[in-house]
C-alpha cells in the first residue's frame, strides 16, 4: 500500500517509455515487501539541473540516470564514487540525508552477471572488447581490476579505441587493433564481448565477429538484449561456446542499485523473468 512513509525511487532520463526497470524493481519491492515504488521520469537535457534539485527538495531515495543524462548529471551530484569516476558515468544515485551520492553499477552488474551464468575465473584471460562507448568504459573500467592478461580494443572509430586503451592501459594491458585483425587474435582470446548496439532490434541478423572465428573454447557475451538471442549469441551457441546474452547485465545492474537504495539483496531470478516476461 503507497501511504506517507512510501519511498519512492525514480528513473530520470530521454525517452524513458521502453525501460523494463520500473516492473522490474516494482515487483521486487512488492516480493519482499517494501514500502518502495519505482518510477521513470522523461527528463529532457535542459531540465535535468531542476530535476535534480526536486529530488533534493521532494526526498527522493535514490535513482537511476540513463541516456542522455549519464555524464552531465555528475556536475549536480555532492559525491562520486571512485568507480563512476573512472568510468566517467552515473547511472544510480542515493540519496543519503540530503547528500546525493552517484555510483555506476553497470560494470559490476556486468561482470557479477557474467561470472555468475558462465563460471568464468577471470583471472588470467584475453578479452576481446567490441566498443568503445559509454557501456565499454564501464564494463572495460571494471573488467581491468580482475587481473586479465590482457584487453583487446576493437572499434570503428579508432581515435575513441585508444582513448579506452589509455585508460584502462593504466591498471591491466590494453591493445587496439582494427576489425581486418580480428581473425589473427581471435585463437587468443577467451572471452569476446559485443559492447556495440550491432546486433539489436531492428538489425537483427548482424554481427562484428563472424561465425566461423568462434570455437568451443570462446566465451560468447553481447550487452545486446533486444533480441535477447542476438546474430553474436546464436553463431556461439551453434559453435559450443559459452554464451552470456545482454539480460545479465540489465538484470544485476538493477540488483546492485537496488542493494545501494534498500540495503537487501534482490533475487536475480526473480528480476530477470520480471523482465523476460516483458520482453516476449
Ligand atoms: P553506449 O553508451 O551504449 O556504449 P555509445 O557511447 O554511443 O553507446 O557507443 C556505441 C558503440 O557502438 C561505439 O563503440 C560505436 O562505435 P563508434 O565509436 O565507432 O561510433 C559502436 N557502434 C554503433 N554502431 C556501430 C556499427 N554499425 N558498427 C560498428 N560499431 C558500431
Amino acid at each position: 500500500m503507497i501511504n506517507s512513509e512510501t519511498q519512492l525511487i525514480a528513473l530520470i532520463g530521454h525517452p524513458v517509455i521502453h525501460s523494463k526497470s520500473p516492473q522490474m524493481h516494482n515487483v521486487m519491492f512488492e516480493k519482499l515487501g517494501l514500502n518502495y515504488r519505482y518510477i521513470a521520469f522523461d527528463v529532457k537535457k535542459e531540465q535535468l539541473e531542476q530535476a535534480i534539485t526536486g529530488i533534493k527538495a521532494l526526498n527522493i531515495r535514490g535513482l537511476n540516470v540513463t541516456i542522455p543524462h549519464k555524464v552531465n548529471v555528475m556536475r549536480y551530484l555532492d559525491e562520486i564514487s571512485s568507480e563512476a569516476k573512472e568510468i566517467g558515468a552515473v547511472n544510480t544515485i542515493v540519496n543519503q540525508n540530503g547528500i546525493l551520492i552517484g555510483y555506476n553499477t553497470d560494470g559490476e552488474g556486468y561482470v557479477r552477471s557474467l561470472i555468475e551464468e558462465t563460471g568464468v575465473k577471470l583471472a588470467g584471460k584475453m578479452v576481446l572488447l567490441l566498443g568503445a562507448g559509454g557501456a565499454a568504459r564501464a564494463i572495460g573500467v571494471t573488467l581491468s581490476k580482475h587481473s586479465l592478461k590482457e584487453i583487446v580494443i576493437v572499434n570503428r572509430d579508432i581515435e575513441k579505441a585508444k582513448e579506452l586503451q589509455r585508460k584502462l592501459g593504466k591498471n591491466i594491458p590494453s591493445s587496439v587493433i582494427t576489425t581486418s585483425q580480428i581473425k589473427y587474435f581471435i585463437d587468443k582470446i577467451d572471452i569476446i564481448i559485443n559492447t556495440t548496439s550491432v546486433g539489436m532490434y531492428p538489425n537483427t541478423g548482424e554481427s562484428l565477429i563472424k561465425q566461423e572465428w568462434i570455437s568451443s573454447n570462446h566465451i560468447i557475451s553481447d550487452i545486446v538484449y533486444n533480441p535477447i538471442v542476438t546474430q553474436l549469441i546464436l553463431d556461439g551457441h551453434q559453435k559450443g561456446a559459452k554464451i552470456h546474452s545482454g539480460l545479465g547485465m540489465f538484470v544485476y545492474q538493477g540488483v546492485i542499485a537496488f542493494e545501494k537504495w534498500t540495503g537487501i539483496t534482490p533475487d536475480p531470478r526473480i528480476m530477470r523473468e520480471t523482465v523476460l516476461d516483458l520482453l516476449t
